[in-house]
This record gives structure tokens, sequence and C-alpha cells, in this order.
């Protein structure tokens, strides 16, 4: 069966589909161009905020300057001060901004659409901002990306051979690819979006001046999966457990190193792959919540006792640090849940609660803390990864 690679969107399915088909048939498979999914993203930001966000101490913000001329590419990284734009070119350059969502509620919103991918598998939006013929050339990227048109034009190239070559060009720090031949050519509107599952090579360069919206997946690699659940299982181990040998014999040959010590080598090794679902559940779920992450809570001024929080959940609007990362697991009794790396074991309703979206109303809160998850719940808020908004004075 083929499977259309451009599909129209509607505001019931922005995918053009259910989401079910959308991962069956394209996630981490095939590029999807949806036309009109997201007409209304155009409003989210403007260049201007984009350009004061750039401009903040702790935002991750870069500009890549294109000389077609010379085809010379400068990357310069943020923070970045007014005076810097007034003297950027007239043309192809693109100012971009990442971990956009976590610092405006507008552009957190176009997340929704994607909530049907666990929220600890997307990274973040980035938003860019790029005058005519601005782009960060043709590249790869290793993660999943949904490509959104906000304002104005873009042109997007990309190809689906997967002969392509992928080696880099060696005169400049941005990876990009020595060849790029596109087998597909388009022109992104406002409310259109791009679908790039990793790896496939792509150039999108600005028709006028536009800013693209692009929802980042984030997956951690094998070696950073290895080296994190090796220091989770090494912990606990302690200094005595060490390579033994009472069956050693007198060596033939001095410094050998033979079949009996690898034996041995290999009885003295914890067998890393085959924890029991509850250990692994226990160590995916801190690493995942701590993985990649840009800011780490900060406590609120005056910590508050659980008491004196149930007295103010019923006129408050319950928010997550955006920078705290939240998963959940069912436990023995309740449920682990993952916050910023660290385990609170509290009641099933509580973590799914808090996980299902960024903000409730704090009577849900309370409700689903019970009696017994108003110490963590009181932890959270403690920690600076919950915020308490009053809506009503008392
Ligand atoms: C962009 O220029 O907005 C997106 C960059 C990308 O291709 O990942
Ligand atoms: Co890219």
């Amino acid at each position: 069966m083929t499977h259309a690679i451009e599909v129209r969107g509607t505001p019931r399915q922005p995918l053009g589909m259910p989401a079910a088909r959308f991962l069956r048939n394209y996630w981490q498979k095939r590029p999807l161009l949806v036309r009109g999914g997201f007409p209304h993203f155009h409003q989210a930001t403007s260049a201007d905020d984009l350009a004061g966000l750039a401009c903040e101490e702790a935002a991750l913000a870069r500009i890549v300057i294109h000389e077609p001329k010379r085809d010379r590419w400068t990357l310069r990284n943020g923070p970045f001060m007014e005076t810097d734009f007034a003297k950027l070119p007239k043309q192809s350059w693109t100012l971009l901004v990442q971990d956009v969502d976590k610092w405006d509620m507008d552009v957190a919103a176009l997340l929704d659409a994607f909530a049907f991918i666990p929220s600890w598998r997307v990274d973040d939006v980035m938003v860019s901002y790029a005058v005519d013929g601005g782009g960060v050339g043709a590249h790869v990227d290793q993660y999943d990306v949904f490509l959104v048109q906000g304002r104005g034009q873009r042109r997007w190239r990309i190809s689906i051979d997967p002969r392509a070559p992928k080696e880099f060009r060696d005169d400049t720090e941005l990876k990009l690819l020595r060849e790029f031949t596109p087998t597909h050519d388009w022109m992104l509107e406002p409310g259109d979006a791009l679908y790039l599952p990793p790896g496939v090579p792509h150039e999108g360069t600005a028709i006028g001046e536009c800013m693209t919206f692009s929802v980042g997946m984030r997956a951690p690699s094998q070696a950073e999966l290895l080296l994190d659940l090796a220091e989770y299982l090494a912990e606990p181990l302690g200094e005595e457990r060490r390579l033994s040998d009472p069956d050693l014999r007198a060596a033939r040959h001095a410094g050998e190193i033979d079949a009996a010590v690898l034996a041995r080598v290999r009885a003295a090794m914890p067998r890393i792959f085959h924890e029991d679902d509850a250990t692994l559940a226990d160590w995916f779920g801190r690493f995942i919540t701590r993985y990649r992450s840009a800011q780490v809570a900060a406590p609120p001024v005056h910590p508050l006792a659980p008491k004196q929080l149930a007295a103010r959940l019923p006129r408050s609007r319950v928010l997550r640090n955006p920078f705290s990362r939240f998963a959940w697991t069912r436990a023995r009794r309740g449920a682990a849940l993952f916050v910023a790396g660290e385990r609170f074991d509290c009641p099933l309703a509580l973590a799914k609660t808090l996980c299902a979206r960024r903000e409730c109303a704090g009577g849900e809160a309370r409700k689903a803390a019970g009696e017994s998850g108003m110490a963590v719940l009181a932890a959270l808020v403690n920690a600076g990864h919950l915020h308490l908004i009053l809506t009503r004075s008392p």
C-alpha cells in the first residue's frame, strides 16, 4: 500500500488523519506534508517577541547568516543585544530560539496538537524568524520534527532517497550536508506543516520574512541510556563485591587473559539488561525526566505546609513549571510520579492529573491527591515544580 506524502489537515485532525493512522504509517517512517492543519499559529508570537527572548541570558538562541555569493555560513550564539540585530545584513539570515514553549504559553499551546505523543518524548518548540533567503542550510536531524509554518512562506526541499549521502561540509561548524539533491520541493504557507522522521535531508529557505515553529522530539542515544543505567545500578553495589577467583590455577603463561578469566569477569558483571520492570521503570522515570533539562526549578520563598496548601487549593490554579518534566508509572500501590529526576510515590489519580495537562484547577488537584497525596503535592509546590496561581482572594 502506498501512503500519500501530502494531505490536508482539519481543525479536528491537524495532521489530516487520526493520530493512530499517523503513528502507524508515518511516525519514524516517512515524511508527511500537511496543508492547513495549524491555521492559527501565526498569532502565537511575533518577530519582536522572539528577538526580545533572544536577548535574555537564559534563552538558547542562535543566528545563522549565509553569504550566497561565496556560499559562506556563519553561526553566532546568543544571548544577543538589540544592537546585534541592527548590524545584520538585509537578506539571508535567521534567528532561532529553542524552548520557546517554556517561556510563552501561546507557543506551548501548539503542543496540545501533539498530546498523542508521550510528553517525555517531546523536547521543545523552537521558533525561527528569517528574512528573505534565510535558513540553516541543508542538514539532517537526529530527531523527529514537525515544522509548522507560522508567518510568511518558506520553501522546504527534502530528499527521501535512502542512498542520499550524509557527509558534512568541513568549512563551517554547522553540520551542513556536502551534497544535497532534493526529491521534493514545496512552498509552505501559514498553517502548513511538514513532518520529518530522523535522518531525512532537508533545507528550508524563507521566501520573504517568515516564522517557523519546530516541534522537536528527543530520544536518548543507546550510549546515554547505557551510561545512565550503569550509574544507577552501580550506586548501591558498594566496594565489597569484586572480581573474585577462588578457583584460580597457577598461571601457565604469565599475564594471559584466558577463557577462565573471561568467565569470571562475566560473572562479576551485574546483569544490566535483565532488570525487572519495576527497577527499569524506576531508573527510566528518573532518567527521562532529567534528560536534557535546560533549567532546574527554584523553590518558592515561602514554603507551604500540606494544611496551608489544602486551604489555598480551592481558590487556585496549579501550573507545572515548564522546565520540570513529569512522567509516571503504576507502582505496587498507587503510582510512582517522576519529576525532574526524582521519584514521588503518590495516589494514581494525582499522578494522572498532574501529567495530563500543563495546568489544572486547584480543586481538581486536591481531589486527586486525597489525604495521602497532600504531602507529595506540597513537596512539589515547595520544590518549585508546581506553581499556585491565586484565582480568588480568601
Ligand atoms: C528552521 O529553520 O526553522 C528549522 C530548522 C530545521 O530545519 O531544523
Ligand atoms: Co532540521
